[in-house]
């Protein structure tokens, strides 16, 4: 496994970080067996695996019980970062600890976070506590309903400017590393030159030192959704659709089981 110090050092050497999401024991332990850098257990678990329209109905209990069954299926292999669920780290150091505490317990090695403006006694409180932290700026999906829905964030120079503040302000609180979601390139370029932690893009083009996608997106799984930045690299519906066609079309002309499939 992969460590914060090996992270500091891919980025002196420009070295580019690779990271995914997962939910889950089995795709956990199929990730365990390729060289992807670091695993994380997002809150848009809510959405890709709860069906819900945004992540703030990540709970923490959800975050912690997916973030097990990962850490199981990992297996120690790779580095598990999880997110603390929305409003978790905006209720004071004490509940951004417990929800935390839940998380490493359960397995994670640090837990992400979003946004730094109000709650940076907090982040600053979980580093020193000894928890890592992997911030998250640009389009936070926690705050959705306040940046009036999924979109390109920091066009503007005063936009741009207080977001490059805010990395500076993760970085001098300690955290490790920060995703930059949905952001121009430029701007990306600008914070991953200003910062000396990693900066892992999504949607914000290719000088961040990693890039992040989520799982099911990058496996074409998720249908409907086609964002610009995407790149799918299976067609993954496709696949299953046909797998669980021939299933059922095997089942009703009983060409399934076989008799090599079944017991004499
Ligand atoms: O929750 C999540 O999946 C994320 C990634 C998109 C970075 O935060």
């Amino acid at each position: 496994m992969k460590s914060l110090l090996e992270f500091a050092r891919f980025k002196q050497e420009r070295q580019p970080i690779s990271m995914v999401t997962s939910y889950d024991a089995w795709s956990a332990q199929l990730i365990a067996q390729t060289a992807i850098d670091v695993v994380l257990v997002g809150d848009s678990a809510a959405m890709v695996m709860g069906g819900h329209a945004s992540t703030v109905h990540a709970d923490i209990e959800t975050m912690a019980a997916h973030t097990g069954a990962v850490a199981r299926g990992l297996n120690g292999q790779i580095f598990l970062v999880s997110d603390l669920p929305f409003p978790t780290h905006r209720m004071g150091l004490n509940e951004a600890l417990k929800s935390a505490d839940q998380l490493l317990k359960v397995g994670a090695q640090a837990v992400k976070l979003e946004g730094v403006r109000g709650h940076e006694d907090t982040v600053r409180g979980l580093v020193e506590s000894g928890v890592p932290v992997m911030g998250h700026l640009g389009l936070t999906p926690q705050s959705v309903n306040q940046l009036g829905g999924y979109r390109v964030q920091a066009r503007d120079a005063e936009a741009a400017d207080q977001l490059l503040e805010d990395a500076r302000s993760l970085e001098r609180l300690g955290a490790f590393a920060v995703v930059l979601e949905c952001i121009p390139t430029e701007l990306a370029a600008a914070v991953t030159e200003a910062l000396e932690i990693p900066t892992i893009g999504i949607g914000s083009g290719v000088h961040c030192d990693g890039q992040v996608l989520v799982l099911q997106d990058l496996l074409g799984l998720n249908e409907g959704f086609k964002p610009k930045f995407l790149r799918t690299y299976l067609d993954g519906a496709g696949l299953v659709k046909d797998a669980l066609a021939r299933f059922d079309s095997d089942v009703k002309t009983q060409a399934f089981p076989a008799k090599k499939e079944s017991f004499s």
